[in-house]
């Protein structure tokens, strides 16, 4: 009897000690310390032997028991362990990764000047807003004061739409020739003060390195009780420091626009040659023609007829005044990244837009 303790117990440890896995430690121990087991049923049965013999058996049979258990014990911490340790290397985050994947592609020089001026004008307080691209004679000039005889409504300048049976009324419809007519819609839909900026779509009849049929401007304009030219200044100044660089410089030139009063054009100092004409070479600047100064866009004050037409009295031009500009999303995108033909931004080469990523 004792024999056959020795030998299950010498069998057991030798399985423990080969096992590799702390779920076939878990196995051998159901199969020697179980409750169907050899050893333990010999323990169990212990009172059925001749009473001499009884206290030999049990010690023997409970120490190997025990030396078992103990040896299962010690090993199963052992394998844990080393198991741990492997998942923690095998389930290892590499914080040095980047965090998302790399981007593929990128976006169109045009989509990235447009957001860039939406924030920088967000920045400022003023809201984004956008407007029909059809628009009517009504918005598109005459409620911006253009004259009856005004060059710009000539077939030649502007694209008219034909009458359809699918628009209401028979007012002659056209594709905008600028932003301008969101300037009327906006002070319809909303109460003074407003200040907002409109990108969008844009559509005359050019075509060539600097003029493409459709393009994209974005407008300003900023109505309250007390908004003089100095604020149009203030704002324009700051949105060319934004674009093209903390030192730059603005000027304003007396120019003429039918729906402002006065108007001035605003010039930016050359971020080329830092407003000095000249190259350090000594080579006339190519980008402002040796001027010194780059025209970025139209403003003005809000002509009064403007406030009229809007026919409402909260925009009674007595009581509230503002500003509106218009600039060009392609010319300061040509600018900015050195475009010397605008009709590139519209060819979908993925090389351009590689070359800016
Ligand atoms: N709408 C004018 C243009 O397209 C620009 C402009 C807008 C001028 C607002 C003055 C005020 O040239």
């Amino acid at each position: 009897m004792q024999e056959r303790i020795a030998e299950l117990r010498a069998a057991g440890e030798a399985a423990v000690a080969a096992a590799t896995t702390t779920d076939q430690l878990e196995e051998l121990r159901v199969q020697h310390l179980g409750r169907k087991a050899e050893l333990p049923n010999l323990l169990r049965n212990v009172s059925d032997l001749p009473p001499a013999e009884r206290g030999i058996v049990g010690k023997a049979a409970n120490q190997a028991r025990q030396a078992l258990q103990a040896a299962i014990d010690a090993r199963v911490a052992e394998l844990a362990e080393a198991e741990l340790d492997a998942k923690l290397v095998a389930d290892r985050v590499d914080v040095t990764l980047p965090g998302k994947p790399e981007p593929v592609g990128g976006l169109h020089l045009l989509t990235r000047v447009r957001r860039d001026i939406e924030d920088i004008f967000l920045g400022l307080g003023f809201d984004v807003v956008e407007g029909p691209e059809t628009e009517t004679v009504h918005y598109n000039f005459d409620a911006l004061n253009h004259a009856a005889n005004h060059p710009a409504r000539d077939p030649g300048d502007t694209f008219y739409l034909a009458p359809s049976p699918r628009l209401s009324g028979d007012i002659q419809r056209l594709l905008r020739t600028h932003t301008s007519p969101m300037q009327v819609r906006t002070m319809e839909e909303q109460d003074p003060p407003v200040a907002v900026v409109v990108p969008g779509r844009v559509y005359r009849p050019d075509s060539d390195a600097t003029h493409t049929p459709q393009f994209h401007q974005v407008e300003g304009l900023w109505i309250d009780v007390d908004i003089t030219l100095a604020d149009l200044k203030g704002v324009l100044l700051s949105v060319a420091r934004s674009i093209f660089g903390a030192d730059r410089d603005i000027r304003l030139r007396p120019h003429f626009f039918p729906f402002t009063e006065p108007s001035v054009e605003i010039d930016v100092s050359c971020h080329l040659c830092g407003g000095t004409g000249r190259l350090r070479s000594g080579e006339r600047c190519p980008l402002c023609k040796g001027t010194g100064w780059i025209e970025i866009l139209g403003s003005g004050m809000v002509d009064p007829n403007v406030l009229s037409a809007v026919g409402r009295p909260e925009y009674d031009p007595e009581r509230v005044q503002g500003f509106a500009f218009g600039m060009g999303i392609e010319r300061i995108a040509m600018l900015r990244y050195g475009l010397t033909d605008l009709r590139t931004l519209y060819e979908n080469d993925v090389r351009l837009l590689e070359q800016y990523a």
